[in-house]
């Protein structure tokens, strides 16, 4: 028992959860996600499952994304950032909808199924169905080898590194980033985007992980916003565009490992419902970085604020107007828009961290949930 107890002491590298060291290792699970697949000074990006399958990929008539819980989230931002880049229609369904609801699915459709683990049964179940349709199916897997790795037609791993926490961090990260990189060569491929605007997105791609170890110099500042609301029993999460499912993913960290009631909402829908919740009691986290509608969701924080609800802002480095504003800033350093999830994220994970260890909650296993669910 003892020798085991030393094993995982091991295996966390020095943090106290496999989840903080999981977190922190997101810069290097990043540039290992893209080193070797992208070539900034070339401006060429070699993916060989989507290279193999090219034409078909940029053809389809649609793209379906499918998954389930943060693997779903990181097919949110990835419809933002496919729509936007390579102006392919994407719709991003959850796996065990998907199949209940005789999907209109044919040859041209090209699924993506997304999935840390490659074990989950409902996005297995979506990937079987999808096939029997005639659909190309293009797999967005962390384990190597795993049962959905093997069932898809082609597909890219994300080289997060093993993932213990049952809190998805890393894989979220990743997932992202090949998605990213995906687009991007479509993106190319279908002429929708410049020569210099893609050399620009690689070139920003590959400073993420600088910034991404930015983002976390503020963890004991955040450790400080966390101590302040440990108690709260709810909390709601806002943000829009490519920061919309980033709010979902910050909520449903929460949710997970503090078992304190979170909702995530895009900041704008706040106003048809959501907004009746908010009183003095009720920890707001707003993602308010530029660009991205900012002045929209600085007059989403104003009346936040002017119904006393506390105020966690999300901002860009060096932003004073949401300063003033909010009760606290957290600051991200500035990237382009489509790449900002990849930093907002980061705040969000140590916010929910702090909470749960503070509440003394079983960080790394919470309550009545497992690494994957292999049951439907
Ligand atoms: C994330 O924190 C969750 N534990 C959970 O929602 C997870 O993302 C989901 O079960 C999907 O798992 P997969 O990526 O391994 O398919």
């Amino acid at each position: 028992h003892e020798l085991q107890m030393n094993l995982e002491q091991i295996e966390k590298g020095g943090y106290e959860h496999f989840m903080l060291k999981e977190i922190y290792e997101q810069p290097s699970a990043i540039s290992d996600t893209y080193r070797g697949r992208m070539l900034p000074d070339q401006g060429i990006i070699r993916m060989a499952g989507v290279d193999d399958n090219i034409e078909r990929i940029s053809n389809a008539r649609r793209i379906l994304i499918v998954a389930c819980g943060t693997s779903w989230h990181a097919g949110l931002v990835a419809e933002y950032i496919f729509e936007d880049l390579a102006r392919i229609p994407v719709e991003v369904e959850y796996a065990s909808e998907f199949r209940y609801r005789n999907p209109i699915i044919s040859e041209n459709d090209v699924v993506i199924a997304i999935s840390q683990s490659g074990e989950t049964a409902d996005t297995m179940a979506a990937i079987k169905l999808a096939k029997e349709k005639g659909a190309f199916v293009f797999g967005v897997c962390n384990v190597v080898g795993s049962s959905i790795s093997r069932e898809t037609h082609a597909g890219a791993y994300t080289h997060a590194g093993p993932e213990i926490g049952v809190a998805s961090t890393k894989a979220f990260t990743t997932q992202i980033t090949v998605l990213t990189l995906m687009a991007l060569k479509l993106a190319k491929h279908k002429g929708t985007i410049s020569n210099s605007d893609f050399r620009f997105h690689l070139q920003e791609l590959e400073r993420i992980p600088e910034k991404v170890k930015e983002a976390l110099n503020s963890d004991e500042h955040i450790r400080g916003i966390a101590d302040i609301y440990k108690n709260a029993t709810n909390c709601l999460y806002l943000g829009r565009g490519f920061n919309f499912p980033v709010a979902l993913e910050g909520a449903l960290k929460l949710k997970e490992i503090s078992y304190i009631h979170a909702e995530g909402y895009p900041a704008a829908e706040m106003k048809h419902g959501p907004i009746a919740l908010i009183d003095e009691q009720m920890p707001v986290v707003v993602i308010a970085t530029k660009k991205g509608h900012y002045e929209k969701v600085v007059s989403n924080i104003q009346e936040i604020k002017s119904r006393k609800g506390k105020i966690i802002a999300v901002v860009t480095h060096g932003d004073t107007e949401v300063r003033e504003l909010a009760d606290h800033v957290i600051e991200v350093p500035e990237t382009m828009e489509s790449l900002t999830p990849l930093l907002t994220t980061i705040p969000l994970q140590l916010l929910s961290y702090h909470i749960a260890v503070m509440l003394g909650k079983n960080v790394d296993q919470p309550r009545n949930l497992a690494k994957s669910v292999t049951v439907e």
